[in-house]
């Protein structure tokens, strides 16, 4: 049997990613032109990408928010699962939030030349500056969660409260290399995803599961939870 080692894992998926995922050249441009432009390579891995292209779909998402815009790799996979907004009346729209505003230009440009930068609305600020002012719009079907983990909980109540019940969210980075099972750490990054999954697990807004996965990076997982019509715990 083969051996479980970061090497083969990315074997392994370099063999999932050319046989269900395939070469693309705007997805691999702007992967190009996000580590040209010296930000790190820490977006999703192309088998989490277009996994989280067929959730959108599959969720029949119109509006999609996202919280960690970096080069916009995982913004062009939700933003490929929307109708076009050609279409009349009928288009989606990814809205995605960015705190660095270099980041945020380089994903703008990354966007565009995929062709679905119309479908993309990036918000150039810190997300708990950002979230307060989506309050009034149309609720997200689907939000995807994947900036600093230290504020993950606050994430995740924005999630509650910009969504409806059948929302569908996804928080990236659950696994970290196993060290989400220390109640003792001192990473503030994973103390935070920790709070995120034990708010994920007794918060009655959320029903949710977590997979642990390994491949190109590294040993990881990702949360998928369901916004519930229980009613939000501080309702009045
Ligand atoms: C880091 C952040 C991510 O969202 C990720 O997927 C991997 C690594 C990081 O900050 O190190
Ligand atoms: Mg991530």
């Amino acid at each position: 049997m083969t051996e479980s080692n970061p090497a083969n894992w990315r074997r392994t998926d370099e063999y999932l990613v050319d046989t269900l995922v395939g070469h693309d050249t705007a997805l691999e441009s702007a992967i190009a032109a996000q580590t040209a432009e010296g930000l790190p390579a820490i977006e999703v891995a192309p088998v989490a990408g277009k996994l989280l292209h067929l959730l959108a779909r599959i969720a029949g998402a119109r509006r999609v928010l996202e919280i960690g815009t970096l080069g916009g790799y995982s913004t062009i996979w939700l933003a490929r699962a929307l109708d076009e907004p050609v279409r009349a009346g009928t288009g989606g729209c990814v809205v995605t939030i960015e705190a660095e505003a270099h980041n945020a230009a380089v994903a703008r440009a990354n966007l565009d030349a995929a062709g679905v930068g119309e479908r993309v609305d990036i918000r150039v600020g810190r997300a708990a500056d950002v979230l307060p002012t989506l309050v009034g719009t149309e609720p997200f079907d689907l939000v995807f969660i994947d900036a600093d983990k230290e504020s993950n909980t606050t994430y995740l109540d924005w999630a509650a409260k910009l969504g409806r019940p059948g929302t569908v969210i996804v928080l990236d980075n659950i696994g970290r290399e196993g060290e989400i099972v220390d109640p003792h750490t001192t990473n503030p990054q994973v103390a935070g995803t920790r709070a995120a999954l034990e708010m994920l697990g007794a918060d009655a807004r959320f029903d949710a599961t977590a997979l642990q996965t390994v491949g190109l990076k590294g040993w990881d997982g990702f949360a998928v939870a369901l916004v519930t019509d229980a009613p939000t715990p501080n309702a009045r």
